[in-house]
């Protein structure tokens, strides 16, 4: 199954199986359901190991709690939410949006498939299969919210990114948004290069130049700040992590025995068994 189905390119909307945002989304030149003119197979979106990713002890459901506390959300709005994964975010939106509802978006069909099975079919939630390298599949001021976890160090060109947020929010809206930061699992990239590899395509942005763009792209009362979260691991744990989170990107398309060898050789490398995050957190607001 592609886990886009139900969201699918129609005349120019998209359309859910759920039936509550049928013709009330529109597209702009991207697709979903995985179908993309933009999305090659050259240039798609890494895939990932969504049972793996979900069942690791992970950081980030922190980091989502705390991005949802810094929404303000009332309860009626439409969050868009970039980079679902497996939905554990998209869940707890709609516990907070009882009139509301979530546009999930994530470029990994694994990824949205865990998520759809996560959220049970709740007809509030459209399911977008895209790029966020692309423009976003949406209609101007078309979200009261964007919302996003863990996924914007994938992807390259901030700017552009913040433009096309900026475009699907209405005037007065929100953003709420964390990633990885300038100096992000130092020590994993330390030991990469030390086993003669370079890291993925990471984009670990500061405040000094995340703030500029933000204002640039039509923000305003824009927060950003960096945080240190260090976070110990057993041993074992370190390499399912490694493998499963933070080598995605080096391990896609590797040999079986590179797949085997690579998340062990960079934890042995490491001083400590310890993944140091430096997360940056943004909050800002779509100018009225
Ligand atoms: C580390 S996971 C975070 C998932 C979830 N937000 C969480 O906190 O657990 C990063 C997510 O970003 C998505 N992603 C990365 N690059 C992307 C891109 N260019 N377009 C769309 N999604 C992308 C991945 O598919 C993955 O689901």
């Amino acid at each position: 199954m592609d886990a886009g189905d139900g969201v699918r390119a129609g005349g120019g909307s998209l359309h859910m199986s759920g039936g509550s945002a049928s013709g009330s989304l529109h597209m702009s030149g991207g697709s979903a359901s995985g179908g993309s003119a933009a999305r090659t197979e050259a240039t798609r979106p890494h895939d990932w190991d969504a049972d793996a990713y979900a069942d690791l002890p992970l950081p980030h459901a922190d980091w989502g709690e705390r991005a949802l506390g810094r929404l303000g959300l009332q309860g009626g709005e439409t969050v868009l939410e970039l980079g679902c994964g497996p939905g554990r975010d998209t869940a707890r939106l709609l516990q907070r949006l009882p009139t509301g509802r979530v546009i999930a978006l994530d470029g990994s069909a694994a990824m949205l498939g865990r998520a759809r099975r996560r959220c049970a079919g709740d007809p509030r939630v459209s399911w977008v299969h895209a790029d966020l390298r692309s423009p976003l599949p949406l209609a101007p001021d078309s979200v009261d919210a964007v919302f996003s976890v863990a996924t914007l160090h994938w992807v390259p060109d901030h700017a552009r990114l913040f433009a096309e947020m900026v475009r699907a929010l209405r005037p007065g809206g929100r953003l709420s948004l964390e990633y990885g930061g300038a100096g992000n699992v130092a020590t994993v990239v330390t030991a990469l290069r030390a086993l003669g590899r370079e890291p993925a395509e990471w984009v670990f942005a500061s405040p000094a130049g995340e703030k500029p763009a933000l204002l640039a792209a039509g923000f305003t009362d824009v927060e950003c700040r960096l945080r240190h979260v260090a976070v110990p691991m057993d041993a074992d744990v370190l390499v399912r992590y490694l493998a499963g989170v933070v080598l995605v990107a080096q391990l896609e398309g590797a040999s079986e025995a590179e797949r085997a060898d690579l998340a062990p050789a960079v934890a042995e490398r490491m001083a400590r068994r310890v993944v140091d995050y430096v997360r940056l957190e943004v909050t800002a607001g779509r100018a009225l």
